[in-house]
């Protein structure tokens, strides 16, 4: 008997399985020849929010989450953030290896190339009220990219493809700060592409009058970081969500509007908009125990802490932590800082954090660090989402070009009602009332009479 199996004892028959291990991983499928009658379905797994289950091989990002450690390709986070570029990694994720020169400079010129969007999108952008979250507005751009981009859906071809991954690239960032203008009613900035790839965003952000916006150079570098720290993190939910969507054949921009999407969520990529405002909300650092206090009394999470796989200090949290000074040192301390400095020594030093292994994660600092930049609070999950598509898009390649995965499709357990006969109203009694909730009809005609 091979030692890379696992031998399974099935009670309710007394039959033994053996099952192949391969990557301290056995394969569900392997589960369904068990079975207690010839015409059952066979064993399932059952596991709610893919705690124990790989959904994919991947050789793109790797995370030890009870060390810390996380590298894109092989290459500690630590190194890129210190060493690389934004659009540098993003090709690496991408491609499997750093560029050399020439490879960079092609890439930089794809991309640069494709920064500006049709200006029939700003049409669609107008039609958003002024107080449209930006994260919404960037969710529907991206969605509508598919419509101007009809070629996309050839997602076999590889050429095409990866014309797809050079737009995106190249417009999520005029998408984002569109919206943002959108959002306070000044006029849009176009690329300007004698800058990089984060300058040219800082210009698209803030530029006013001046003739050539000059980004400040240890801002452009922080965002560099910043971007290259939230680029991928393997299977989260919103690559979860890229994968499903892609695994339909869906266009790439369709795609990655469904990932946008799951990002918002403030569980995931909102999470760092949320401590902001949690932040805000404590106010200042007297009142930081009495918060923790009623976080241990389960009334609210504590926003930037905690992790599905960190169980020890996020290796991206570390490294925002030291660029804050940084960014400091040319805008000005934000006095949120010693704020979070407070929670995060109170959180550490405490039983109920330290038992559930609780550390600070990448989107504790970002905020701060964000908005001493001057972006808005509500820009902070877009700032996730524009490095996070190479991620996607690294993601969404691997997954067409793996023979192993079709459409996902995961099963259910079924414990409803079987076949029955369908019971005419008079018959019926008194049942809850699911219809329309008045409260929230007042307030949609609420809504109506002042649009
Ligand atoms: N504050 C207080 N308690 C927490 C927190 C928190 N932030 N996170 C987890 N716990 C507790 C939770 O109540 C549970 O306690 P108990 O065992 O007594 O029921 C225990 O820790 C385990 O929590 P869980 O919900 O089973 O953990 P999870 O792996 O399902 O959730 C998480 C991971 C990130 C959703 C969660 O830690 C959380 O909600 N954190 C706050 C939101 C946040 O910062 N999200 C950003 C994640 S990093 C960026 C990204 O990749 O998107």
């Amino acid at each position: 008997m091979s030692n890379n199996t696992l031998t399974i004892t099935d009670n309710r028959t007394g039959r033994q399985y053996e099952i192949p291990v391969e990557n301290d991983t056995i394969r569900a499928m392997d589960l369904r020849q068990i079975k207690v009658a010839d015409d059952d379905f066979g064993l399932m797994t059952y596991d709610p929010a893919f705690m124990n289950t790989a959904s994919c091989k991947s050789t793109i990002t790797y995370i030890d989450g009870d060390l810390g450690v996380l590298e894109y390709r092989g290459y500690p986070i630590e190194q890129l953030a210190e060493r690389s570029s934004y659009l540098e990694v993003a090709y690496l994720l991408l491609h499997g290896e750093l560029p050399n020169e020439q490879q960079l400079a092609d890439w930089k010129r794809h991309i640069t190339y494709h920064t500006f969007i049709n200006e029939n999108i700003k049409k669609v952008l107008d039609g958003f009220h002024y107080n449209a979250h930006p994260m919404g507005m960037f969710e529907a751009m991206v969605a509508a990219l598919s419509t101007f981009y009809p070629e996309a859906k050839n997602i076999e071809d590889e050429a095409c493809r990866r014309k797809q991954i050079h737009r995106l690239i190249a417009k999520v960032p005029t998408i984002a700060a569109f919206a943002y203008r959108h959002r306070v009613g000044v006029q849009y900035a176009y690329p300007d592409n004698d800058l990089s790839y984060e300058g040219n965003f800082l210009n698209m952000m803030f530029k006013t009058t001046e003739l050539k916006y000059e980004p400040d150079p240890v801002l452009e570098r922080a965002l560099s970081v910043l971007f290259i720290l939230h680029a991928d993190h393997e299977q989260n939910c919103s690559t979860n969500a890229m994968r499903s969507i892609g695994s339909a054949h869906t266009d790439p921009y369709s795609a990655l509007a469904g990932a946008s999407a799951a990002l918002y969520g403030p569980l995931h990529g909102g999470a760092n908009e949320a401590v902001l405002r949690m932040l805000n909300e404590i106010g200042s650092i007297d009142h930081v125990p009495e918060y923790v206090k009623r976080v241990k009394a389960g009334e609210f999470r504590l926003m930037g802490f905690g992790h599905r796989v960190y169980k020890n200090y996020d290796p991206r949290a570390r490294i925002i932590k030291q660029i804050a000074y940084e960014v400091f040192e040319v805008t000005g301390k934000d006095p949120l800082l010693d704020l979070a400095l407070e929670l995060e020594r109170i959180a550490l030093e405490d039983e109920y954090f330290v038992k559930r292994k609780l550390y600070p994660n990448v989107d504790f600092y970002s905020g701060i660090i964000y908005r001493a930049m001057r972006f808005p609070v509500d820009m902070f999950p877009v700032l996730f989402a524009i490095p996070r598509t190479s991620g996607w898009l690294a993601q969404w390649v691997e997954l067409l070009n793996d023979a192993d995965q079709k459409i996902a499709r995961p099963r259910q357990i079924y414990l409803g009602h079987r076949t029955r006969d369908y019971v005419p109203m008079e018959k019926r009694g008194e049942g809850k009332d699911v219809g329309a909730d008045p409260e929230q009809v007042a307030q949609d005609s609420r809504g109506q009479a002042s649009a």
